[in-house]
């Protein structure tokens, strides 16, 4: 199958690249001032296209969140037509629902927003989000992945309103892309789901500024091999 990854940062997608043995695509099917980049390549029975966000022009960062995710994901689907998309990255966890720092989690059930907030009867429904997410309980288990709902907002820290929202579905990943992927991904009629790893405890003692970095190497070498396994277990089984 046709299978998109999606992902924010560039160091989160370095061991990815590696392991799956991805090759740069110097010009992509995209217009030259758009920062998105890609990576392609086979891995197994399938075709690969990794699309990454860039950096922002103005601070040289990687953007992140869900503006640069939409677009990342719309480019990607309208360039390859993908069987299925995946938002591959890094995460909060919660130390009440059983996380811990390099846990990866397999989304399933349903990616939510939880800082869009719209009290009108139906924009409220619109603004949760509540996306479908294709469940690979097999694979899951043989690359013991653990399910975990995912919810995204654009912010780093977590508000009281935020937090109400991410206790009302039991999320055990907290996100900055997965809803946006999510969307985009139904759009074009394909299937979705979420790798997150985690680099921060939210409701943990540590700020997740500071967690965040000197996590993210084993978060995201982590997040990697169980990569390489799922995109190997799609051939066989998907
Ligand atoms: N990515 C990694 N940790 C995160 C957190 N605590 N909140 C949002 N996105 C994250």
């Amino acid at each position: 199958m046709r299978v998109l990854i999606v992902m924010a940062m560039h160091a989160e997608a370095k061991p990815v690249v590696r392991e799956l043995g991805l090759k740069p695509v110097e010009t992509p099917p995209w217009a030259a001032p758009v920062p998105m980049r890609l990576w392609q390549g086979q891995v197994g029975a399938n075709e690969v296209d990794l699309v990454v966000n860039g950096q922002d022009s103005e601070t040289g960062l990687d953007l992140i969140g869900t503006q640069a995710a939409t677009a990342s994901t719309m480019l990607g689907c309208e360039a390859f037509t993908p069987d299925l998309v995946v938002s591959a990255g890094t995460c909060g966890g919660f130390a009440k629902r059983g996380g811990s720092i390099g846990k990866v989690y397999l989304a399933t059930d349903r990616v939510w927003y939880h800082d869009r907030r719209v009290p009108i009867p139906g924009f409220d429904l619109m603004a949760r989000g509540g996306y479908p997410v294709t469940d690979f309980p097999e694979i899951g288990r043989r690359l013991g992945l653990k399910p975990g709902v995912v919810s995204t907002g654009d912010s780093l820290d977590l508000s009281d309103e935020d937090s109400k929202r991410i206790e009302s579905v039991g999320a055990h990943a907290k996100e900055m892309e997965a809803a946006a992927v999510a969307w985009v991904a139904g759009l074009f009629g394909a299937r979705f789901t979420a790798l997150k790893s985690v680099t921060d405890i939210v409701d943990g003692p540590h700020p997740p500024e500071e967690e965040f970095f000197e996590n993210l190497n084993q978060a995201t070498e982590n997040l990697a091999a169980k990569l390489v396994g799922f995109i190997n277990e799609l051939g066989s089984t998907a």
